[in-house]
């Protein structure tokens, strides 16, 4: 039986972010939110790509790239990943959409259906520098009404990195996630990192093509970068831009957000926790 049950977590100062505890794992509480059993049930196809990332780490950006690399389209509707967005939207609602579908996640890949690994799906991770998350998520769950926070940023950074906040810590996910391709060097994973595509989209596109097995020309490439530009995905994606998903869209602006010595604190925790990890994170392009 679900043990789902609704949790204000505290910050440093006592403001709350109303989650939803699901057998211990945190995420938020999304009105039709299947939770962790409904997102495990999910039928999954041979030929549905997975796009896993940490909240606020270019979701939106990735997925509209993918699903118009992937068609060969320039598409100009408001659809986004919320779609196909696992632990936000019960299966019915992706479960007659064409192949192949791209389904998106921020949870563990524990937590995900069991045959992302036995059917060894296409997935594709895109990973962002944490200190620009730590920014975009605080800023985003300000507005989410659904979490109710009203709490100030002094008080949000310890106990995000300590993995207090829904979705767990970041460097656990990280951490998850390099583990898992160790461990099954056979499922096709692809990573990304949100401040590469930042720098060169058309070379970042051109692996995501390779990795996807199909063939673009450099013309729709660039109508691709045209189409998925900040500016574009605010005028078409309305729903994004009601809770505010494209808020700057840049690397760096943790630097008008960290004080000295938090920016001190979060790099001896990172020398601490990510010591045997070595992806190299960009914090400035
Ligand atoms: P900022 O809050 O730093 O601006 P997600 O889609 O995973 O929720 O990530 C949201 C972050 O991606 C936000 O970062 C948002 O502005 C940024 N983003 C959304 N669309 C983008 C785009 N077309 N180009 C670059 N960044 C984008």
């Amino acid at each position: 039986m679900s043990q789902a049950h609704v949790v204000d977590v505290p910050d440093d100062g006592g403001d709350t972010l109303t989650s939803l505890n699901d057998n211990g794992v945190l995420m938020p509480n999304f009105p039709d939110g299947p939770g962790i059993q409904g997102v495990r049930s999910v039928k999954i196809r041979n030929d549905d790509i997975m796009l896993c990332t940490y909240s606020k780490s270019g979701t939106h950006w990735l997925f509209e790239i993918t699903r118009e690399l992937l068609t060969g389209e320039i598409i100009e509707d408001d659809v986004t990943m919320s779609q196909t967005f696992m632990e936000f939207c019960p299966e019915e609602g992706y479960a007659d959409l064409q192949s192949p579908r791209i389904l998106c996640s921020h949870l563990l890949m524990k937590h995900l259906p069991e045959d992302v690994l036995n059917k060894k799906i296409k997935v594709i991770t895109v990973l962002r520098n944490p200190k620009d998350v730590a920014v975009s998520f605080y800023n985003f769950l300000k507005k989410l009404p659904l979490v109710r926070y009203k709490g100030q940023w002094k008080n949000f950074l310890n106990p995000l990195f300590q993995g207090k906040f829904m979705y767990g810590s970041w460097m656990d996910y990280v951490i998850d996630w390099e583990q898992v391709k160790k461990t099954n060097p056979d499922l096709p994973v692809l990573t990304l990192f949100y401040e590469d595509v930042k720098q060169d989209q058309t070379r970042e596109m051109r692996r995501i093509c390779e990795f996807l097995g199909v063939e673009r020309t450099d013309a729709f490439l660039s109508r691709v970068c045209d189409n998925t530009t900040m500016t574009a995905m605010r005028t078409l994606k309305n729903t994004a831009r009601q809770i505010a998903v494209f808020r700057k869209g840049g690397v760096g602006d943790w630097k008008n957000w960290f004080t000295v010595a938090q920016n001190e604190w979060f790099d001896q925790l990172y020398q601490e926790k990510m010591t045997d990890c070595h992806l190299q994170f960009k914090y400035t392009l």
